[in-house]
């Protein structure tokens, strides 16, 4: 059993209070490799914004749990190294059994989320409950899920919303005992957010997806004043990105996320953790493509790699400053 404590990371609760209080959300950026790593610490200790590193369980197939858990201990040295001490999460996203978030407690965890959305209302307590009660022995804060977002949210298809129901939330946090709540209001996991039949056209021709339900979302405030709220499925999916992408050779095709506006409206409510994960693959993926077409005789991978992380840590620092306002805030 290793302590997070003992990683120099720390949990969500301080975290989300300020947050709430300051009207701005936390980001929790998806990693699964080097740069990805390097770039969101590079950019929230140039910004001095406070940052979740979020891993899914796919992440952690792909990269290796022990392997993940020291990239995130070499994070909190590595931003002390830059010159700004700040605080770090590591939270497991999507953790969809006991075994798996107690997996990661006992890794170095300062933070889980049992998803049990797709559970019926009670099963989701239970487990969730159950997580609770093991997280919260170790002083590791725990996110849970009630709503089920449209998209692909890890293995599972949901066609459409289930949006959050304001009257379940107050039972659902106290029976639980859960430290934060993700809520269904509209967003949706993956660069195709909305079917393009589900959208409007703006003067350019660009996609415009319907607004977020901020009614919902005021009506769960009014229920559970000052609870740490959670969106997910939370990208803008930058059109700029998927041309180039498009440009070089790419098929992302009718890609369409959440309006930049909206989610800063978001981040001065009870919003305080803002899921960003698509926006970072895209941005990689339209670096290494306009490099790969542009310079077809190279083939050193730091020379498509180096430039992915430069423009992911200029995304991160852009959502840090200008979407979330997190920025200073560390
Ligand atoms: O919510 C899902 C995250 O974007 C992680 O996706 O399961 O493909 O790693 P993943
Ligand atoms: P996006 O697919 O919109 O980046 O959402 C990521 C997410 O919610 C991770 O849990
Ligand atoms: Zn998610």
């Amino acid at each position: 059993m290793v302590s997070y404590k003992e990683l120099g990371l720390v949990n969500t609760r301080d975290m989300f209070a300020k947050a709430i209080k300051g009207g701005y959300a936390i980001p929790a950026f998806n990693f699964n490799n080097m740069e990805q790593m390097q770039a969101i610490i590079q950019a929230c200790v140039e910004t001095s914004s406070p940052v979740i590193l979020q891993v899914s369980s796919g992440a952690r197939k792909y990269a290796n749990q022990t392997i993940l858990r020291y990239m995130a201990q070499g994070a909190v040295e590595y931003a002390k190294e830059l010159g700004k001490n700040i605080p770090i999460v590591l939270h497991l996203d999507h953790g969809d059994s006991f075994e798996l978030c107690k997996s990661c407690i006992e890794m170095g965890f300062s933070s889980v989320m049992i998803d049990g959305s797709h559970l019926p209302y009670e099963e989701n307590i239970a487990l969730t409950k159950k997580v609770v009660d093991y997280a919260h022995q170790y002083d590791v804060t725990v996110e849970g899920e009630l709503g089920v977002l449209a998209g692909i949210e890890d293995d599972v298809k949901a066609e459409h919303h289930t949006y959050t129901e304001p009257d379940q939330v107050v039972d659902f946090v106290s029976r639980t005992g859960v430290d934060s709540l993700a809520i269904s209001i509209g967003t949706s996991h993956g660069a195709n957010k909305f079917k393009p039949e589900q959208c409007t056209r703006n003067a350019d021709g660009i996609l415009v997806p319907p607004p977020l339900r901020f009614d919902i979302l005021k009506e769960i405030e009014k229920r559970l004043p000052g609870f740490p709220i959670v969106l997910h499925g939370s990208s803008s999916v930058p059109q700029d990105m998927v041309a180039i992408i498009n440009k070089y050779g790419g098929a992302v095709k009718d890609a369409v996320g959440i309006p930049e506006e909206q989610l800063r409206e978001a981040a001065k409510s009870a919003v305080c953790k803002i899921n960003i994960d698509s926006d970072g693959r895209l941005a990689m993926t339209a670096a290494v493509r306009e490099v790969l077409a542009t310079k077809p005789a190279e083939f050193d991978p730091r020379k498509y790699l180096g430039p992915a992380r430069d423009w992911l840590k200029k995304l991160y620092m852009h959502k840090c400053e200008s979407v979330l306002g997190s920025a200073g805030k560390a």
